[in-house]
């Protein structure tokens, strides 16, 4: 089935109002009119308005980094689903490495927050990965077995075919060492096959799984070359237009 390719940048705790503002604008000028991939920015929350004001009229899609489950209420300091619409949001990323290291995710909030994302109607975009640690031990196929069925867990076929999967390798990320194109294709065609499992071979032949992981310009066409990689989840490369175009439209 063919995946249409799907780049987000991930720009975590990075850029300012202004420096969002400019690096939206620097985005949408060198990737703003590709059709053939789909691409979406992901900038702190503080910084969503100045982003979707900078990217409008382009096909650059607005992402977040994260939301909370409940509608609203006494939740200092969080940002519901439909806080995020209103300000233009389309996709959220859920279950980052970075939120289950250091916030405390678990498999539960990432399903209470898919759930959440996508009664809403925005795509949420699930990451599951393996630690160093875990890949070593031989713990790796488990650890994504858990992830994944825990993040879909109550989830309908129809709600999983409007969702994105992104593998990210823990050790992989902000490290320069990439899994090499096998690792990844390997790793999501385990996830797939998770899917195909839960949702029957239709709906998992369907669902996007981007490969995220210290993903550059240079190791970008090999690794969306493969069989199962949909697409990147990207970090460090996304804070530079010139690279996140580059992994864009890989040379
Ligand atoms: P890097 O591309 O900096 O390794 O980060 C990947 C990532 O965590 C994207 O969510």
């Amino acid at each position: 089935m063919a995946r249409k390719k799907f780049i987000a940048g991930n720009w975590k705790m990075n850029t300012t109002a202004d420096e969002a503002a400019a690096l939206a604008k620097a985005v949408a000028e060198a990737v703003g009119k590709v059709t053939d991939v789909d691409v979406a920015v992901c900038p702190p929350y503080v910084n969503l308005p100045a982003v979707a004001e900078a990217i409008k009229g382009s096909n650059v899609k607005l992402g977040a980094q994260d939301l909370h489950w409940e509608e609203k209420g006494a939740f200092t300091g969080k940002i519901s689903a439909a806080m995020l619409k209103s300000v233009g949001v389309t996709c959220v990323i859920i279950g980052h490495s970075e939120q289950r290291q250091y916030f405390g995710e678990t498999d539960e909030t990432v399903n209470k927050k898919t759930k959440a994302a996508l009664a809403a109607g925005l795509l949420p975009i699930v990451c599951v990965g393996e630690t160093l640690e875990e890949r070593e031990s031989g713990k790796m196929d488990a650890v994504i077995d858990r992830q994944t069925r825990g993040a879909f867990n109550g989830i309908s076929a129809a709600e999983a075919a409007k969702c994105v999967v992104a593998y990210e390798p823990v050790w992989a990320i902000g490290t320069g060492k990439t899994a090499t194109s096998q690792q990844a294709n390997e790793a999501h065609i385990f996830i797939r096959n998770i899917l195909t499992e839960l949702f029957g071979k239709d709906t998992a032949g369907g669902i996007r799984i981007q490969y995220g992981g210290s993903m550059k310009p240079d190791n970008a066409k090999e690794l969306l070359a493969q069989s199962d990689v949909d697409g990147g989840l990207i970090g460090g490369a996304a804070l530079k237009a010139a690279d996140f175009a580059g992994i864009v439209q890989p040379k």
